[in-house]
């Protein structure tokens, strides 16, 4: 039997990120889907408004998320590997169902298994960036330029729209993935309850993993 140690994963800002990130994204896929004509809920107009103010928050949010990834060094977390890889899809596809050992050991220093490092980086540089920049040329075009960008010669909303619902979709498909695999940690529910405190019960690694815990919590 394998120790377990109490670790600090997630930091304050790091969490504060996430879950504001998680709700806007609920705010901008129930209001979204409004505008799309998917259902009625608080009325076209409201849903316009409430979307718009949320993009805004959400592009804020962003900006001070990549001043802390980049400051922090945390954007290391991402960085693809090939390692594992195969194991990790193996394990979510057959292991997981006969209680077999999880592939890739959760530490401070490499956080993310190494699907999620390859789906968390296609977010972070393609569909958030697309959905930022299709939304926001979405919203040029619509209102101040009423129905044109003569600067990037559109002439149709369609192009935009197209990109922005497939984002939006992908964005959904996520969302689903990821709520179930947030109760295939160590519990249930170790998972959230590491996003909600920071704290997390790792396999003990030894010095080494004490030792930087120590550390970055202190810092
Ligand atoms: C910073 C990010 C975003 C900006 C600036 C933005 C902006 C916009 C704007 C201006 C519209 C058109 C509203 C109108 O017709 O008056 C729109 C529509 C829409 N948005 Fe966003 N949005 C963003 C993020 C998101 C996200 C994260 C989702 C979903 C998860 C989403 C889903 C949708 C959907 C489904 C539509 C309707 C598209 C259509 O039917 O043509 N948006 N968005």
């Amino acid at each position: 039997m394998k120790n377990h140690k109490k670790v600090y994963v997630y930091k304050g800002f790091e969490r504060f990120w996430h879950w504001n990130q998680s709700l806007l994204i609920f705010l901008l896929a129930l209001t979204g889907f409004e505008i799309h004509s998917s259902y009625t809920l608080f009325g076209f107009e409201t849903a316009v408004d409430i979307h718009n103010k949320a993009a805004w928050g959400f592009i804020i949010l962003i900006v001070f998320a990549i001043f802390w990834h980049v400051t922090t060094g945390e954007w290391k977390q991402y960085i693809p590997t090939t390692k594992n890889l195969r194991s990790q899809a193996e394990f979510y596809l057959f292991g997981i169902f006969r209680n077999s050992p999880h592939p890739t050991q959760k530490t401070l220093i490499s956080k993310l298994n190494p699907l999620q490092r390859l789906v968390y980086l296609g977010l972070k540089i393609l569909i958030i960036p697309v959905m930022v920049a299709s939304g926001l040329l979405y919203m040029f075009y619509r209102y101040p330029q009423d129905s044109q960008i003569a600067l990037i010669n559109i002439d149709s909303l369609e192009l935009i729209a197209l990109f922005h619902t497939f984002g939006a979709f992908v964005l959904m498909a996520f969302v689903v993935v990821h709520l179930y695999l947030i109760t295939t940690g160590h519990t249930i529910t170790s998972n959230l309850k590491a996003m909600i405190t920071g704290w997390e019960e790792l396999e003990d690694e030894g010095e080494s993993t004490t030792a930087k815990n120590k550390e970055s919590h202190e810092n």
